[in-house]
């Protein structure tokens, strides 16, 4: 009998998985640069957001070790302990509200309707550290355009999964639950909100909000819910969880901004995870370009 061995592959042979990411998104650079010359004002908008060169990605091991998830526990280690327990299939997420054309989702059937892209962008936590993370996933603009918001339509509600069963940290009295967040309807129609189902080419790991979580990269890391069950298009502001438990401290808006402090430490700069020294936080997250035109008249330190 045959055996056929495994091939002899010297360990300096086998790329790093960061370092294979970071090649992958050097091209994806450069065919966005390409893109970028074509002049349509379409293109422009549908380019993943720029990175300068200092963006590496975090590490995969980071960003699933590392997360903030309170219904799985309070320290940053806690999630990726405890959110083996969060069962992501079967998952059914619904949208609804002021829209002609309600509908509920299976997650296995929006994952074929709008297959996942890959977006690299910053997540910066409202606690002053950031990361750079691949996500994979899709403009949430395609699933509300599929539902047809009516003219009464202005902000969107989201909701996370409220089951102490499957989340143990709903059992405590730390924040109230479900966790939920909102959007206006122009922040949420914008090109760079997604909705994300896997990062650094995987499905999504329970800890970082299986099976679909929200990504607003110009936002305090709090705006991108997780393990999203409901979606509400509503008339009027929605309320969201961390400006029910501590209004003075964190707005409906929650924009990136340095010049505005959080109550009790300063903005200004970020500890971007995996680096020692700590950075400069850039306005809008470093997407003003993309970003900025929606506030045009608002006063971001009264909304912030
Ligand atoms: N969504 C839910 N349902 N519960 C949470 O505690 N934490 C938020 C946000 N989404 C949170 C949530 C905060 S504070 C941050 S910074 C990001 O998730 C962290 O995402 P990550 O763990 O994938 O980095």
């Amino acid at each position: 009998m045959l055996i056929l061995r495994p091939p002899r592959i010297h360990p300096s042979e086998i790329t790093d998985e960061a370092l294979f990411w970071n090649r992958r998104l050097f091209l994806g650079a450069a065919v966005g640069a390409l893109a970028a010359a074509v002049p349509s004002a379409l293109a422009a908008s549908r380019l993943p957001a720029p990175r300068s060169r200092d963006d590496e990605l975090t590490p995969y091991d980071d960003v699933t070790t590392y997360n903030n998830f309170y219904e799985f526990g309070l320290d940053k280690r806690d999630p990726s302990r405890n959110a083996h327990t969060l069962r992501p299939h079967p998952w059914t997420v619904r949208v609804e509200g002021e829209v002609h054309n309600p509908k509920v989702y299976d997650v296995d059937e929006l994952a074929r309707r709008y297959p996942a892209e890959e977006r690299v962008y910053r997540l910066r936590c409202v606690e002053a550290w950031s990361m750079v993370i691949p996500w994979l996933g899709f403009e949430l603009n395609r699933l509300l355009k599929d539902v047809e918001p009516t003219s009464h339509a202005r902000y969107v509600a989201f909701q996370t999964l409220h089951d102490p069963d499957q989340m143990p940290g709903q059992r405590s009295g730390v924040l109230p639950w479900p966790y939920v967040e909102g959007l206006r309807l122009d922040e949420a129609m914008h090109p760079l909100t997604i909705l994300v189902t896997g990062l650094y080419g995987k499905p999504l790991p329970n800890q970082n909000g299986a099976p679909l979580r929200l990504a607003v990269p110009w936002k305090y890391g709090f705006k991108s819910i997780k393990s999203i069950v409901r979606i509400r298009l509503t008339r009027d502001q929605p309320p969201t969880t961390w400006n029910l438990a501590a209004p003075r401290e964190y707005g409906f808006y929650s924009n990136v901004n340095p010049d505005v402090d959080h109550p009790r430490w300063s903005q200004k700069r970020e500890r971007r995870i995996g680096e020692l020294l700590r950075r400069p936080t850039l306005m809008f997250n470093g997407y003003g370009d993309q970003v900025a035109s929606l506030y045009a008249g608002m006063d971001l330190r009264r909304d912030y």
